[in-house]
């Protein structure tokens, strides 16, 4: 395999953010650069911090595995959700391995090739690439890229801003990114607020989302794995409430007085709202699994390309796929109701939403999630 001039490890500084350090390893092994195209992987998003795949890497390859968690998720939107990550996994993959002087050939295991696999979720096969990468620059923002909860300030997106980050998705056919604006937007932060807010009022999405955030660990802290509570943003009053909502039978209390609708208005509306730019991704194709993983890839370009203006980005993805919930349960509490696939099919004609984020300008976040050992991601068959 051909030499590298470059690679990076990554590490963790002693505030415990992540940052990359360039290292010259001329004679580096075919063994390092898989590691290494790994590692960039493991810094792409995943919904709650935690990764749905494991890997193993031989000769020139690399296969990605589902995780134990991830092979025993049935319910639809959270497979969907993995997708979605899978694919900014391998985006970033591909990303770090073209800088590297590599192409990259995706086989995915996926709908009616799923048998092919013997359980893989993908296969990565590597070849020396005859030109330069073209797409350096956004490999080089990857360990910079992270999800920012602040509140964000304006001017809203200049036109240049805008058709940069449309040319991630440009060679996609099946990818739409769009920006809905006027009586549309309206429509979208609705749907925001409710889906939030439902996230609140449903017993199982409660559980969902209060088991991924670490609360033994102090709001200045890190962690690599879930959610540290400082990266969730919440002021300094709020904190107490909002750890107290953790307990079932109180939420279920205070629902009774509406108390979701609130905590969905600051989760969901406000963010959203006064942020400059509200993006939603979504895909032509159906059934989506194939759509999601090609959503997630388009995200990550978008992401790393809004790293490189200067722009923050949070993903809020719970309008997008919760009323995907319908499709795996006999639901009593559809969050999303029928009504919301009303109001998706005016803001998206003929496609289905996967992502919906909020993008401008905002202070660094105050916590960084990291991420775990490279080794803990490793495939024990
Ligand atoms: C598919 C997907 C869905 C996500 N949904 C949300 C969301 O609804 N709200 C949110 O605040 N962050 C969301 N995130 C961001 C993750 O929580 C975040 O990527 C993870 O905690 C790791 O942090 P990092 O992005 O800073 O590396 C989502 C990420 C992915 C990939």
């Amino acid at each position: 395999m051909a030499e590298f001039p470059k690679l990076w490890r990554v590490k963790k500084s002693d505030s415990g953010v992540l940052c990359a350090m360039e290292t010259h390893r001329p004679n580096a092994t075919a063994d390092q650069v898989l590691l290494d195209v790994v590692r960039s992987g493991v810094l792409a998003p995943s919904a709650d911090n935690e990764h749905v795949f494991r890997f193993s890497v031989s000769e020139q390859s690399i296969d990605l595995w589902p995780s134990p968690e991830y092979s025993a998720t049935l319910q639809r939107h959270r497979r969907v959700l993995g997708q979605l990550s899978l694919g900014a996994v391998v985006q970033n993959m591909t990303l770090r391995a073209g800088q590297l002087g590599f192409v990259v050939r995706v086989k995915w295991y996926f709908g009616a090739n799923e048998g092919e696999g013997n359980g893989r979720l993908a296969k990565l096969i590597l070849t020396p690439a005859s030109g330069m990468s073209e797409t350096a620059g956004l490999a080089s923002v990857i360990p910079k890229r992270h999800t920012n909860r602040k509140m964000y300030f304006g001017p809203t997106l200049t036109q240049m801003e805008i058709a940069t980050l449309q040319r991630q998705v440009n060679d996609t056919d099946a990818v739409r990114l769009i920006w809905p604006q006027g009586r549309e937007r309206r429509r979208l932060l609705k749907l925001i607020w409710r889906a939030e807010s439902a996230r609140f009022l449903d017993q199982q999405l409660h559980q969902e989302i209060f088991s991924s955030i670490r609360f033994d660990l102090s709001w200045d802290k890190t962690s690599d794995w879930a959610l540290p509570p400082g990266a969730l943003e919440i002021e300094l009053p709020m904190r107490p409430l909002f750890k107290a909502l953790r307990s079932w039978p109180m939420m279920r209390m205070l629902n009774r007085l509406g108390v979701h609708h609130l905590v969905g208005l600051r989760a969901g509306l406000l963010p959203a709202w006064q942020a400059p730019g509200l993006g939603v991704i979504a895909t032509t194709r159906a059934p989506v699994d194939g759509g999601a993983i090609e959503v997630g890839a388009c995200m990550q370009r978008i992401w790393l390309s809004a790293t490189q203006l200067g722009l923050s980005i949070q993903p809020l993805a719970a309008s997008a796929v919760l009323p995907l919930r319908s499709e795996s349960s006999d639901l009593t509490v559809d969050p999303a109701t029928s009504d919301a696939n009303n109001s998706w099919a005016s803001i998206v004609p003929n496609a289905t939403p996967l992502m919906v984020f909020r993008i401008g300008r905002a202070k660094p976040p105050s916590v960084i999630s990291s991420r775990r050992p490279l080794s803990d991601y490793s495939w024990s068959g």
